[in-house]
């Protein structure tokens, strides 16, 4: 249940972030920022919680978690890229680049983890 809320509201955070960068709404962009980062963070937790509550589908899982991962690890890319991006403007591709691949792998990890919780799965 709170894991729920934990992705409704990181989802939230995550669409008004991208849509102030596409705005050039710099200041919003960076206030946005850190909320998203947090609840993107504690979604993370939660999902570790949840792992440990229930045994999973293992096939399921080679593949959701390399792609979990993936998501957190292009994150520090996209935050690189957009405080060079802050006064460069040379850096508007990287930060896009790493935006596209950092939305691609968070859509990959919200689907392959909703088909875990869906699946079959028991009680530890
Ligand atoms: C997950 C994290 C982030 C996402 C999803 C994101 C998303 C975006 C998007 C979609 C754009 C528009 C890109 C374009 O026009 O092609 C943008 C622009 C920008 N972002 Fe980010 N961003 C993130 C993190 C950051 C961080 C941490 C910073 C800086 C500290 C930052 C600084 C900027 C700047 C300076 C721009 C350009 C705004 C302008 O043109 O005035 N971004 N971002």
């Amino acid at each position: 249940m709170l894991f729920g809320l934990s992705i409704m509201v990181t989802l939230a955070l995550l669409a008004a972030l991208v849509t102030t960068g596409l705005m050039r709404e710099r200041r919003l962009h960076l206030i946005v920022f850190f909320p998203t980062a947090a609840s993107l963070l504690s979604a993370i937790y939660l999902a570790e919680k949840l792992g440990q509550a229930h045994r999973f589908s293992p096939t399921l899982l080679s593949v959701h978690l390399p792609i979990a991962i993936s998501t957190v690890v292009v994150l520090l890319p996209t935050i690189a890229t957009g405080i060079l991006r802050w006064n460069r403007p040379s850096y508007v591709r990287p930060h896009r680049y790493c935006v596209i691949a950092f939305l691609a792998l968070a859509v990959l990890a919200l689907g392959t983890g909703l088909l875990l919780l869906l699946g079959p799965h028991q009680d530890v």
